[in-house]
């Protein structure tokens, strides 16, 4: 890349800006990017306002009816740019083993040669922006400084309200603070006098990761994880590195605080692939038989987890608000989050009604007639002769964390939660039961490595097909997955050392499916009476359940079932262990430990072994 320069368009930081590298990687990313202006983001409320009247001015936005939605918007993206795009996602870490075979790698030295051409002069006719964000409370010991710059003023608004982002995180970073930067372009240059399209981006695309120098280099797309850096690229893909160097973990995860009547609180981490009601279940409202109990939200996606000396695990939410899945989301399946979306709402490829509100499947009953995400005539009746969707199966919303009427008191808390209990879940018709304790941690690595997943539309390409999908974080790991396995190893050793009580891990699956292909667990708020088995099985409370060949499950008698009618056949059908279908399922952990055998830690196909004989048993 060109050595910094100020040659060019004038920089002129504003005079808070103290950091001589932040200010000289601007102008040099100015002098490649070739904007026509930059903008340095305050994070202020008059500039998110001002934004998003420009977004409105240029069609990109719609503003909502005020009486209906105050404060949102909704913007239609390109149909060719809807998703994350794994396939074009780049760890080019400088040794392809540590990329690892889960990875697309591309040597650095390639990749910035690919990318030189495309970046030279990729922000013409248009304003960079600078957008300064922590990723984690400000000054938090857990959290990190970024700085992306975007094309986009979507990302800029975006940003504002998925991460703390503005001015104040300048006198964090200070005159020789760190950041990771993140480059953005939609990869649309405007020639002089050429009219701009409301959702500009390119058919190339590319999304790249240097873990050594922790940079971000987003080109082509401006959608979700693709074009808000914070959230994947950075606080998953860049920050799994800095996880292992540091000896601290960057997890899909959310966190949840239950409290018990007698107002005892645990603090819960849970990994599920995209698209599997994270949401859902951070913003939980106890059913029925649970009076007296609370779940609030600390996050929704992602957990940055830091080990402390006394042994415990803090975590922290590094973002701000929620880029979550509307589609399915209603009063029944997710209050909380339906109170969410009240007001200052950015909507992306749901349904416009006719009063100037939004809509999509699964919302509630069907409008006589809307706009659906690509600006077409939408009606009941179309959908049932073309099956055309009103939003898209991947349309989002973005919303403050503080519109969230469940939001937890320790949200923001600089010290993170300390957390009791890690989840993980797939989502799988068949084989893997509703809810199974590992005996230990290894068992409980085991059986997150070996999480599988039908697939959703969170990301581009095939739905409903079975992966491998290990801890939730197949398209997020920044590194090989089998160094990541044997970091998750080390630290349970680290911590099991200290003396500590570790975290219990538990694999829960809230899909499996009858003969008649319905799914049998209700799911949602009903997920309560897992997650209380689990809390009192933290807290030494719960009988013994039933051990198994992964590990132990409750039985039927076990589960408070107050409020909720679901028999004891039904409770067999969602945790039955099928032998076929187990030994089935082994083949594939098999041939996932061949794919990823470099470096594949040997605790792993020990502990296969051992399920595999107690199968045969
Ligand atoms: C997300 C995802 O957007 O996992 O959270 O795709
Ligand atoms: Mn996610």
């Amino acid at each position: 890349m060109n050595a910094p320069t100020m040659k060019g368009l004038p920089i002129q930081a504003p005079s808070y800006v103290k950091n001589a590298k932040l200010i000289a990687w601007v102008a040099e990313m100015a002098a490649l990017c070739k904007p026509d202006a930059i903008h340095w983001c305050d994070g202020s409320k008059e500039e998110y306002d001002r934004l998003c009247q420009q977004l409105v001015d240029a069609g990109t936005f719609k503003k909502l009816n005020p009486a209906k939605r105050p404060g949102s918007f909704l913007a239609m993206s390109d149909p060719s740019d809807v998703a994350r795009v794994e396939d074009r996602t780049f760890i080019c870490s400088a040794q392809k083993e540590n990329a690892g075979p889960t990875n697309n790698w591309m040597a650095p030295a390639e990749m910035r040669a690919t990318l030189q051409p495309l970046f030279d002069g990729c922000m013409k006719g248009r304003t960079m922006y600078v957008v300064p964000f922590s990723m984690g409370p400000l000054g938090s010991p857990i959290a990190h400084i970024g700085i992306e710059l975007s094309d986009s003023p979507y990302v800029a608004v975006n940003m504002r309200i998925m991460t703390r982002m503005g001015k104040a995180v300048y006198e964090v970073l200070g005159t020789d603070g760190e950041f990771v930067p993140c480059v953005h372009t939609v990869g649309a240059p405007l020639e002089a006098g050429q009219k701009d399209v409301t959702w500009p981006c390119n058919k190339t695309k590319y999304i790249v990761h240097y873990p050594e120098t922790r940079e971000i280099w987003s080109y082509g797309s401006g959608y979700g994880g693709n074009a808000l850096l914070g959230k994947k690229c950075f606080a998953l893909r860049i920050a799994s590195n800095m996880g292992r160097d540091e000896g601290w973990l960057a997890e899909h995860m959310l966190i949840l605080g239950v409290t018990s009547p007698e107002g005892k609180k645990h603090h819960v981490a849970a990994a599920f692939p995209s698209a599997c009601g994270k949401t859902n279940f951070a913003m939980l409202i106890p059913p029925a038989g649970f009076d007296g109990w609370k779940v609030t939200t600390i996050g929704d996606d992602i957990a940055w987890i830091k080990p402390q000396a006394d042994g415990t695990l803090r975590a922290i939410n590094p973002e701000a608000g929620y880029f979550g899945v509307a589609p399915g989301t209603n009063d029944l399946t997710n209050p909380n989050c339906m109170a969410s979306l009240h007001r200052d709402v950015i909507f992306t490829n749901v349904a416009l009604t006719g009063d100037g509100d939004v809509w999509w499947e699964g919302m509630g009953d069907a409008p006589a007639h809307c706009i659906d995400w690509q600006g077409k005539d939408w009606t009941p009746q179309i959908a049932k002769e073309t099956g055309a969707k009103a939003a898209h199966p991947n349309a989002r919303f973005t919303v403050a964390a503080t519109n969230n009427p469940a939001l937890d008191e320790a949200w923001d808390d600089p010290k993170g939660v300390k957390i009791d209990a890690f989840i993980f879940g797939g989502r799988r018709s068949t084989t893997v039961p509703l809810v199974t304790e590992a005996r230990n941690w290894v068992e409980g690595v085991y059986m997150a490595a070996t999480m599988g997943s039908e697939t959703t539309a969170a990301a581009a390409g095939q739905q409903g097909v079975v992966r491998r999908d290990p801890f939730a974080m197949l398209p997020f790991m920044g590194y090989n997955m089998s160094d990541y396995f044997q970091h998750w190893l080390d630290l349970g050793k680290k911590l099991q050392a200290s003396g500590a009580q570790l975290p219990k891990i538990y694999t829960t699956n809230w899909f499996r499916k009858g003969a008649d292909g319905k799914f049998v667990w209700p799911g949602y708020g009903e997920n309560m009476r897992v997650l209380k088995w689990m809390i009192d099985r933290v807290e030494g409370k719960a009988t013994e359940g039933v051990e198994h060949i992964t590990g132990v499950s409750p039985r039927y008698e076990d589960l408070n079932w107050t409020g909720l009618d679901f028999s004891a056949e039904q409770f067999a059908t969602v945790t039955s262990i099928d032998k076929a279908a187990w030994q089935a399922e082994l083949k594939l952990h098999t041939e996932l430990f061949q794919q990823l055998a470099h470096h594949l830690p040997k605790e792993l196909p020990e502990t296969k072994a051992a399920i595999e004989q107690r199968l045969a048993a």
